[in-house]
């Protein structure tokens, strides 16, 4: 490939066809073909679970949302904390009772796919007998044969080859709620940056970027299909870069791609399309599209993207930036790549460029050598940054990793749950003030469904990301209108924040509306 600057496009042709269907079909199921998911762990997992459907769907499976129905159950697990994977064996004791109970329907195949497949491949067979197939998150092409392979009773099929190449690009996801105005769009796989407690680099494999052109193309098609969010997915999404069709020259920046004061253990890549061309490409497909993505490394934020995202009324003004601690000391420990000092200072950078952004992270408490001033660390860093949302984690020791290795897991289990205690204490503290000044505001809120229980309350998102319920009752067709409308999923509606709990609020709903005229002066 030459690596001469050319920003030409080369469009993929047959977008409709999916090239897969060249693989061989097994038609011969003895045992039925009705398949049924149940997904566990992070965002990938949700669209992993959607590549794995395409992929059965075109075999010929049909899908059941009941596992009594099921001829196939397939679970699509994650590793990421020992509970995840408890979560899981509980499951999985429960399920393999329907192997003797099923009454005239045979015995469900059952299969585990995805995170935790990769971690302990054929152990999980040999602790749980029932299991007739396991496929790690790079095998899903191979669902059929593998299910071929799984007819006998006695045999069981594993596919657990981690790729480094394996983007799923040409295969087009088919998503479980069809009736749902918001998809997931992967666009790159794996993880290298190997911080010490996570398994994730060993159970996702190798960082790789699918090609910008089957990303475009299939959010265009969710765009014709009324999709009005796409959230784009990735371990490192923001370490994307395309090095296979286009090439770039390396430039200056490329020389020092990241955020200033930010390193990696591993040799970044250079050259390729990186994640602002990429946002500013899909970005520009859909004006009344939502951009999102998910999940960002504090590494890559070049202000070039901070500038996207500022700039752009349809790219989401929310960052999740995971902190993970506030002591550099533990930060070292865990090999995020950055000091506190850094973190805050991007942060203000953040802030700076995109005043209303709503900003959430991930910490871990108790990780290996935290004592309390660390841990003070973490709570001032909550104090300081003043997160919209935050995900809260006791450290759980996993095997293979650095931490596993050559770190001791010192700190009880005692002193992790009283800091838990302590860091969700002085976070909800926080989001007390946040929320306050959120209130009175108006949002722009994307309706997603009504409430189960209560399908006279619709929930949505405003830009932020922050969960809102509207009342499901007639609301003006636009902001000096007369003419009344019921709002629906996949509507946008001007709201005026009127109340919160913790991690939701209630809105008053104003008018329809879009991101076109809500951002413009005076419609909001
Ligand atoms: N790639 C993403 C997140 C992956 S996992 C990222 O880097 O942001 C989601 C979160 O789980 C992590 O951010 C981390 O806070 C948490 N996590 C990962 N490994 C963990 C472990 N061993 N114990 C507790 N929490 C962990
Ligand atoms: Fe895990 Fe770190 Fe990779 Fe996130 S960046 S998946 S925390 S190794
Ligand atoms: Fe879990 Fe795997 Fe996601 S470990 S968090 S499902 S990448």
């Amino acid at each position: 490939m030459s690596p001469e600057t050319k920003l030409e496009q080369v469009p993929i042709e047959n977008d409709e066809e999916i090239p897969y269907l060249q693989n061989p079909v097994y038609d011969e199921y003895p045992f039925g073909k009705t398949v049924y998911f149940e997904t566990y762990g992070c965002q990938m997992n949700v669209n992993d679970a959607e590549y794995a459907w395409a992929v059965l769907q075109n075999a010929g499976f049909k899908k059941t949302d009941s596992y009594l129905m099921a001829d196939v159950i397939l679970l699509v697990t994650c590793s990421i904390r020992e509970k995840a994977e408890d979560k899981i064996w509980n499951r999985l004791a429960f399920l393999k009772t329907l192997k003797r109970k099923q009454p005239g329907k045979g015995f469900p195949k059952l299969g585990i796919l995805g995170c935790m497949a990769e971690r302990l491949k054929k152990k999980i067979v040999e602790q749980e007998k029932a299991v007739d197939i396991v496929a790690g998150p790079d095998a899903y092409r191979d669902l059929p044969r593998l299910l071929e392979q799984a007819t006998s009773e006695s045999t069981t099929a594993i596919n657990v080859m981690l790729s480094v190449d394996e983007t799923y690009a040409d295969i087009m996801p088919v998503r479980m709620d069809e009736l749902s105005k918001t998809a997931f769009v992967s666009i790159m796989r794996g993880c290298e940056n190997m911080c010490s407690y996570c398994i994730v680099p060993f159970t996702r494999g190798l960082e790789r970027s699918r090609p910008v052109e089957s990303i475009v193309n299939e959010i265009k098609q969710l765009s014709d299909q009324g999709i009005k969010q796409v959230t784009l997915l990735g371990q490192n999404v923001n370490s994307y870069r395309d090095l296979s069709e286009v090439q770039h020259k390396p430039t200056p920046e490329d020389v020092a791609p990241m955020s200033k004061g930010f390193k990696t253990i591993y040799k970044p890549r250079l050259g390729g399309l990186r994640f602002a061309y990429l946002l500013d490409r899909v970005s520009q497909i859909d004006s009344e599209m939502r951009i999102r993505f998910m999940s960002p490394h504090p590494k890559d934020f070049p202000d070039e993207v901070l500038h996207l995202i500022s700039e752009r009324p349809n790219i989401c003004n929310h960052i999740h930036l995971p902190a993970q601690s506030g002591s550099t000391k533990v930060l070292e420990a865990m090999r995020r790549g950055y000091s506190r000092e850094d973190y805050l200072n991007l942060v203000d950078r953040i802030r700076h460029l995109i005043p209303d952004v709503s900003l959430s992270t991930d910490m871990i408490t108790g990780f290996c050598s935290e004592d309390e001033i660390d841990h003070q660390d973490t709570l001032s860093l909550l104090n300081l940054v003043k997160y919209n949302f935050a995900f809260l984690f006791k450290y759980s020791m996993r095997k293979k990793t650095h931490a596993y290795h050559k770190m001791k897991d010192d700190v009880s289990q005692e002193v992790k749950g009283q800091r838990l205690a302590e860091i969700m204490e002085i976070y909800q503290q926080k989001l007390v003030e946040v929320n306050s000044q959120c209130l009175g505001t108006n949002q722009l809120v994307l309706i997603e469904k009504p409430l189960q229980k209560n399908p006279d309350v619709l929930m949505g998102r405003t830009d932020g990301g922050l969960k809102t319920f509207i009342p499901n009752s007639p609301i003006p067709t636009s902001v000096n209108s007369q003419d009344t409308i019921l709002p629906k999923p996949g509507d946008y509606v001007a709201a005026k924040l009127t109340s919160y709990k913790p991690n939701s609020f209630r809105a008053q709903p104003l008018h329809l509306s879009s991101i076109k005229s809500f951002y413009s002066t005076g419609s909001r």
